[in-house]
């Protein structure tokens, strides 16, 4: 069986999913943000497993139109839910409503629960309540411009959530962006990699996830892991595909440093946590007193923004001073995410490259300072 299937994305990671979507082996298309492809059960538990820069993975269980009510229920009650709930299924609606005759979404949720419902008890012949006691569908009914999405959910937690993350600081980065930005850059896992501002540790962490091709669900469950349809045989070969990919042996020099010794215990315990704990090297320090004799580096950081006025000019001698102490590292590529609008001129050089992306409800850029190449062997080497 074919279903479609979306890859939920943070704004200005679209085009990321898509490219993450296509290396699993389906082929994908973004429309209003969300990206969409066909594929199998196994498609829905690969995805959850390897998505490592989407939100979420969701089914298409209905699109059409409605502007009533009542076409809201009939079309509702027409879909074959019996093919995704069984009869104890547990499926709250979630709902939302842009630019659609049909407004109030707390009706739309209640008309499409009832719908469901009905369906449900006419086929399972149940003529009182359904029990839902059974496994969970999280279901959302989206209206745009009244075209009526109807959706599981077979992440449920999202998929930022890979299991490791057993302490934070103030304002930690989403594991899914953390990947993204390490995506963005020409890092390869033989490359020495630094987060100069490693906080909690996800940059690095996620770093090693990707140098060593482990799977970010394999620390993890979903809510599609109980519906009998995916079924135990399919999640027990995405898992051991995952375990087969993982390449343990592959050597990494990755490095997170902060300035605050709290950070740098939490960062060592979430990277324990991810059983990666041997594999990088977290250190209290500033980023001032950055030193290096390796070339060909990767730096990725997520400093400080001072996003309080009071906190700007502490944060513009910060990227000041970092941007002298990195001018001698020429064949590094420097890439620092920050919502300061004038990060170039205080930091004293401008960007290769900048790529607009909100870090949450933040607008940021990500600068991106292209190193020197390494020179290409010749020949007779
Ligand atoms: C936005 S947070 C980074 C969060 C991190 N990406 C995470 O996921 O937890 C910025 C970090 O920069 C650190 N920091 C501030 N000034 C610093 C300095 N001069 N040198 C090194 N780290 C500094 C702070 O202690 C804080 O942990």
């Amino acid at each position: 069986m074919t279903y479609t299937i979306i890859a939920t994305a943070a704004m200005g990671l679209e085009a990321l999913v898509a490219k993450e979507v296509k290396e699993l082996g389906y082929s994908p298309r973004t429309e209003n943000g969300k990206v969409y492809f066909e594929g199998d059960a196994t498609a829905i538990a690969r995805c959850n497993m390897w998505l490592r820069t989407a939100d979420r993975v969701k089914i298409v269980a209905a699109e059409f139109y409605a502007k009533t009510f009542d076409e809201l229920f009939e079309k509702t009650k027409a879909i074959e839910w019996e093919q995704f709930l069984p009869k104890d299924a547990s499926f709250p609606v979630q709902g939302k409503s842009v630019k659609s005759t049909l407004f109030s979404v707390s009706d739309c949720q209640a008309i499409v629960k009832k719908a469901i419902a009905e369906r449900l008890k006419h086929v399972y012949k149940m003529e009182a309540w359904l029990p839902e006691t059974g496994a969970h569908f999280p279901l959302e009914v989206a209206l745009l411009k009244d075209k009526v999405t109807i959706t599981i959910d077979a992440s449920g937690a999202g998929l930022h959530k890979r299991g490791y993350r057993v302490g934070q600081g103030e304002a930690p980065i989403k594991e899914t962006l953390a990947a993204a930005l390490i995506q963005l850059t020409n890092w390869y896992p033989d490359k020495p990699f630094v987060d100069p501002f490693c906080g909690s540790g996800t940059i690095p962490i996620e770093a090693a996830l990707i140098g060593q091709n482990i799977a970010p669900g394999f620390n993890r469950d979903f809510v599609s892991e109980q519906w009998a349809w995916i079924g135990d045989n399919v999640w027990n070969d995405v898992r051991t595909e995952a375990e087969d990919k993982a390449n343990y042996d592959q050597p990494l020099d990755i490095e997170g440093f902060d300035i605050d010794s709290n950070m740098i215990s939490i960062a060592n315990s979430n990277a324990f946590e991810a059983g990666l704990g041997d594999l990088i090297n977290f250190r209290v320090r500033d980023v001032t007193q950055f030193e290096t004799d390796k070339e060909y580096g990767v730096i990725v950081g997520n400093p400080p923004y001072g996003e309080r006025l009071s906190d700007r000019p502490a944060v513009e001698k910060l990227y000041a001073d970092m941007g002298y102490k990195f001018k001698s590292l020429d064949t590094w590529s420097i890439y620092m995410l920050t919502s300061h609008e004038q990060f170039e001129e205080v930091y004293g050089k401008p960007a290769t490259k900048k790529r607009k992306l909100f870090n949450g409800f933040i607008r940021c850029d990500y600068y991106q300072y292209w190193g020197k190449r390494p020179p290409r062997r010749s020949e007779s080497e």
